[in-house]
């Protein structure tokens, strides 16, 4: 027997990653790397938090075992995870209807809910925004999802188009599942207005669909509270909802795979049955978590010195961000590159979108070094003095010079 001849032919790289690797690869030294959603300071690194290498020292100090994990998580994890995304005071934390599952990244919580969705029978249609972060329509297919899309922007892809948003998801069908970021989408940087999120709870609710959020930035745009506020307004009195968390970007642990998915169902009782089924989803894929990200999470959330000083650490990461877009409109005003760029100032998280061809996509990275995602898809946060002119100068040369 051999391998399927389709298992011969290499598969595309990954639309982020592979661009990651890509630049990795790439021998020129002036290179700018804008692709995958990683913080930079303003020497270029991706720091530790200190607040991460205090709880690893304290962690290391009282380590005694590598036991396996219980397959949700710890539970004074999962407690503190869903405390920070609805709020301590949240009637659905109160009444125990909401329940955190500690999940491998948010790409993990993603997969467990698209599992846990399909083994239990809900519906094969998954709408999501048109664009949205190309791991979506990749990773929802590969668990059996038929993917529909519902336009997200206007043709600037700068600006929200709600009408249009909330006339296609009109057409979804009762039970259906609607996937929304919860902030800082990705990758427009463009969220729904308070106004907006109100009427999508409204749509959700008449039209019986089931909201998957994805909350990989709590805390990126405006604030932790602030970022949550939108996907708090979906979880009404007897609403259900997922939600899938992320710490690899507010707690800079990347590599240590560190995220949850949130089940609220409509009443405690049903959050338990629904569990015994996330349980099984994770079983008979990943067995049970790994341990290291989840401990410093939780170090850090537990105590009374180091939540403080992480939640300042974030709020310094979240200003740079800020600085950053100020800085990348007024590179781009500055070269007089034909657009309206203001709106990159005011947008929330780490990316923005240029509007760019594939071509003038694949000329930044050819002639300039300069590496983007999809349509001109930025990672603010991975600007520095040393890469915003050499980036903005050759937009200008790429955008001056045709398609
Ligand atoms: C991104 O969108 O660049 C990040 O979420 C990293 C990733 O895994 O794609």
């Amino acid at each position: 027997m051999s391998l399927p001849s389709f298992a011969r032919v290499a598969a595309p790289a990954d639309p982020i990653l592979g661009l990651a690797e890509a630049y990795r690869n790439d021998p020129r030294p002036n290179k700018v790397n804008l692709s995958a959603g990683v913080f930079v300071d303003e020497t270029g690194k991706t720091p530790m938090l200190a607040t991460v290498i205090e709880a690893e020292r304290r962690l290391a100090d009282a380590a005694t075992t590598k036991l396996y994990r219980p397959i949700d998580g710890e539970a004074a994890y999962r407690e503190l995870v869903r405390q920070l995304v609805l709020g301590p005071e949240h009637e659905a934390v109160v009444s125990g209807r909401a329940l955190a599952t500690q999940t491998p990244g948010g790409t993990g919580g993603l997969r467990v809910a698209a599992d846990l969705l399909r083994q239990t029978g809900a519906s094969e249609t998954l709408w999501m925004s048109e664009p949205t972060w190309p791991n979506h329509p990749q990773m929802f297919h590969a668990a059996g999802f038929k993917v529909r899309t519902y336009p997200y922007t206007d043709a600037t892809g700068r600006r929200i188009d709600a009408e249009a948003t909330l006339a296609v998801l009109g057409e979804a069908s009762p039970g259906d599942i609607v996937l929304l970021h919860g902030a800082c989408h990705n990758p427009t940087g463009v969220d729904p207005s308070p106004e907006l999120w109100r009427r999508l709870g409204d749509l959700i609710e008449e039209r019986r669909l089931l909201p998957i959020v994805d909350l990989a930035y709590q805390g990126f745009g405006d604030g932790l509270r602030e970022d949550a506020a939108g996907l708090l307004e979906l979880v009404r009195p007897g609403a259900e909802l997922l939600v899938s968390t992320s710490f690899s970007k507010t707690f800079s642990l990347y590599s240590e795979r560190v995220g949850a998915m949130l089940v609220i169902a409509r009443s405690a009782a049903d959050a338990d049955a629904v569990q015994s089924h996330v349980k099984f989803a994770i079983r008979v894929n990943y067995s049970n978590p790994p341990a290291h990200g989840a401990d410093i999470v939780r170090t850090v959330l537990a105590d009374a010195e180091l939540r403080p000083r992480w939640e300042v650490e974030l709020a310094a990461m979240r200003a740079r961000i800020k600085d950053n877009r100020r800085a990348v409109v007024g590179a781009l005003e500055a070269r007089h590159i034909p657009g309206d760029w203001s709106g990159i100032a005011t947008q929330r998280g780490m990316f923005a979108l240029l509007g760019l061809s594939t071509g003038q996509v694949a000329r930044l990275r050819e002639e300039h070094g300069v590496y983007v995602v999809g349509k001109g898809r930025i990672n603010v946060a991975g600007f520095t003095a040393a890469n915003l002119d050499p980036f903005a100068d050759a937009l200008a040369a790429v955008v001056a010079s045709g398609a």
